[in-house]
């Protein structure tokens, strides 16, 4: 196995808010304790309701934000905010909304060429331009698109731009927020197979991130089910989708019709809502939402256990390891 170009151990990020001038500002958990690895050449995904602190995760991994607590490390090597700056070429980040991040005043041209402007002052003008691109071209844009506006482009196009941009400074890493949740089906697998295709070609590591479970079948070696700022289950694709063990993934994939396993008919509606991460239930936090919790659940948290699939439950469903 390749060592991991990321990993992560005990990862937290809290948020102080006040609610008003005298009151004690409260501590919102977005990210509440999470591990993982990820491996050259793969995708690892993320999955979870809104809320559930994915695109905070997002922005630790590409140093948008430090950790409150834990540890990232990218190639062995622990990331500290003063190496941000040089570490950041290795980590780029792709959001859901290309539009919001693609200056409307710039040609495609110059936003692909502006990251080498900055980080590689020793390149030409035409090294730059042709780095360009070929840029464009490896992610199935026209030549003559160099010179046109993003507004000019459509919404599967902009995303084709913004993955371009992002490859520019020839990243391992990257970090791709919902990249296609803003766009039609059609042009949804056009996008998610560009990202396979470039994967396979550049070796990236995929950290995507999706709350779309028929998305995430589509492209993951490996998921991270994650439920209030925790992993509740984790492993490869296979086994989190044929055999999911925590009760939260099973109401998830019961809710996705075309990710649902083909054995089981019975549907699960998930009651009530994601609860605030200013107010994490004691215990499992899932308890309050689990048709299957017990006294126990509401007052331990259970820890990830198994050997396939790992699900932090005290009464997983059938055992896949066995
Ligand atoms: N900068 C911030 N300040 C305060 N709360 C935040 C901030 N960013 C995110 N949150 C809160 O953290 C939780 C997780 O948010 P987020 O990571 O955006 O979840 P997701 O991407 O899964 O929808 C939410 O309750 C959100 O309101
Ligand atoms: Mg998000």
């Amino acid at each position: 196995m390749t060592a991991p170009v990321i990993q992560a151990t005990g990862l937290h990020r809290h948020y102080s808010i006040s609610d008003g001038m005298f009151r004690k500002p409260r501590v919102l958990r977005a990210v509440a304790g999470l591990d993982f690895a990820l491996s050259p050449g793969k995708t690892l995904a993320v999955v979870g309701e809104s809320g559930c602190g994915k695109s905070t995760l997002a922005r630790m991994v590409a140093m948008i934000e430090a950790p409150t607590e834990g540890e990232l490390k990218l190639d062995g090597k622990p990331v500290l905010p003063s190496d941000w700056a040089d570490l950041r070429q290795s980590v780029q980040i792709v959001f859901q909304d290309p539009y919001g991040s693609l200056n409307p005043r710039q040609r495609i041209g110059a936003i692909l060429q502006e990251p080498l402007t900055i980080n590689r002052p020793n390149l030409s003008r035409e090294e730059r331009e042709s780095s360009a691109r070929e840029m464009l071209k490896m992610v199935g844009l026209r030549p003559e698109h160099f010179d046109r506006y993003p507004h000019m482009f459509s919404g599967g196009q902009r995303q084709r731009i913004a993955i371009a941009r992002a490859l520019m400074l020839d990243p391992k890493v990257l970090v791709l927020d919902e990249p296609v949740s803003a766009l039609d089906l059609s042009i949804q697998s056009a996008i998610l197979n560009l990202l396979t295709e470039l994967q396979d070609r550049l070796q990236l590591a995929y950290l995507f991130i999706s709350h779309d479970l028929s998305v995430v079948r589509h492209v993951a070696d490996n998921v991270i089910v994650m439920y209030l700022g925790r992993t509740v289950e984790t492993g490869p694709k296979e086994a989190v989708f044929e055999t999911p063990r925590h009760p939260y993934t099973r109401a998830l994939l019961s809710a996705t019709p075309s990710a649902e396993p083909a054995t089981r008919k019975d549907r699960i509606k998930l009651s009530g809502e994601l609860p605030s991460p200013l107010d994490i239930p004691r215990g499992c936090p899932f308890a309050p939402r689990c048709w299957k919790a017990e006294d126990r659940c509401r007052q331990e948290i259970p820890e990830l256990t198994g050997t396939l699939n790992m699900a932090a439950c005290f009464f997983p469903e059938g055992v896949s390891d066995a």
